[in-house]
């Protein structure tokens, strides 16, 4: 997508061919850096410190790690400590262990000498695998907002743009390009659809308001950040057709888990009778489980997330400043999972279907297989 209208994707490929080149996210939307990872270690700490966020991202950062691993020293056992290292980084979003397992199988198979060109052309093979994904899902997501967009042609909402809500960011910066959720919006911006978007500021760590709102500023797509909390509100008043969100892992029965707070949105949507959608790609998917609730790992991170804030100061400098009182403890659980129940569709590659385990297994027959 674009950044201050340049094209650009989330990772690439260094000049030396040897290392790849990463947004670091953790410095938007008040800087913008760019940051080399040029071996394992690089890699890990870039997805565990989030430079690099967001289910698709994190897997195909995971899988240039792994190759980048291979450079250093081809061996088994180093091929097995990489992955070992990559996949305790982060422990909900199922791409992670989906990317390594991919990588594991096809390095594995090789003389060590082969390791390092194969895993890095492989890396790329997988990035160009989100791309096309993401961009199927927006293809497949364009015709739910078209269908609204035509139904606001005349009556009392004519002339009003499609309202959508978004929760935490599932924009490109969570993929390589396109994003999941904001695929479909993106492409119907491009179609000239009348559009605008509700962005959640997703605390405690604002990914909302800090990637997803200037993701969608550099795009010209017309938005609105609102607190958390408001999302009820903002429905009830009628001023949201939709909601589309991410999801980190997706269960064989339809259950999404994704960022905190995605299923307080599910509960006031349905209350409200809007749909809700999860762009959900295959990698997102984990066929080996069913219930989200019982099932999913999630991430616990540091209670500092929510005991203190980051910001641009007046100053110009970025400042991190405490808002609890001392001594008070913070629980906080990075993700929540949506029962299957309160998804109206998913948004896959393959086409927008029902969150249940027949639609499921019948769109990714291949993945059932496997199991
Ligand atoms: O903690 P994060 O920022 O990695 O969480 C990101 C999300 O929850 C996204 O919604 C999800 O990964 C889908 S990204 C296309």
């Amino acid at each position: 997508m674009r950044v201050e209208g340049k094209a650009l994707r989330t990772i690439w490929v260094g000049d030396d061919a040897a290392s790849v080149k990463i947004i670091d996210q953790t410095r938007l939307p008040h800087r913008f850096e760019i940051v080399t990872i040029a071996n394992v270690a690089d890699a890990a700490r870039a997805i565990k410190d989030m430079q690099v966020r967001g289910a698709p991202l994190i897997g195909v950062t995971a899988a240039y790690g792994a190759a980048l691993a291979m450079r250093a020293d081809p061996s088994d056992l180093n091929l097995e400590k990489a992955c070992a290292v990559l996949a305790a980084t982060r422990p909900t979003a199922v791409n992670l262990q989906w990317a390594l397992t991919s990588m594991r199988r096809l390095l594995a198979a090789l003389p060590p000498t082969e390791r390092f060109a194969a895993g890095f052309k492989h890396a790329a093979a997988i990035a160009a695998e989100d791309i096309a994904l993401c961009e199927a899902i927006g293809d497949h997501g364009l015709g739910l907002i078209t269908a609204v967009a035509a139904r606001k042609v005349a009556g009392p909402k004519a002339g009003q743009p499609v309202n959508i809500l978004t929760h935490c960011n599932a924009g490109w910066l969570a993929t390589v390009d396109w994003g999941t959720a904001t695929a479909p919006i993106y492409k119907a911006h491009e179609a000239g659809v009348a559009l605008h978007v509700w962005v959640d500021e997703t605390r405690p760590r604002n990914q909302g308001a800090s990637l997803t709102a200037w993701e969608l500023k550099q795009h010209g797509v017309p938005h609105t950040i609102i607190v958390d909390n408001a999302g009820g509100h903002v429905m009830q008043h009628g001023e949201v057709d939709l909601v589309i969100v991410g999801t980190d892992r997706t269960t064989a029965s339809g259950d999404v888990c994704n960022k905190i707070g995605t299923y307080l949105k599910a509960l006031a949507a349905r209350d409200n009778g809007v749909p809700f959608y999860v762009a959900a790609p295959s990698p997102s998917i984990d066929f080996s489980i069913s219930d989200g609730v019982a099932e999913v790992p999630i991430e616990v991170r540091s209670e500092r997330e929510i005991t203190h804030i980051s910001g641009l100061g007046d100053d110009g400098d970025v400042k991190t400043v405490r808002l609890a009182p001392a001594g008070s403890a913070a629980h906080n659980p990075a993700f929540d999972v949506t029962p299957a129940r309160l998804v109206t569709r998913l948004i896959t590659e393959r086409g927008v279907i029902a969150a249940n385990r027949d639609a499921l297994a019948k769109a990714f027959p291949e993945r059932v297989a496997l199991r």
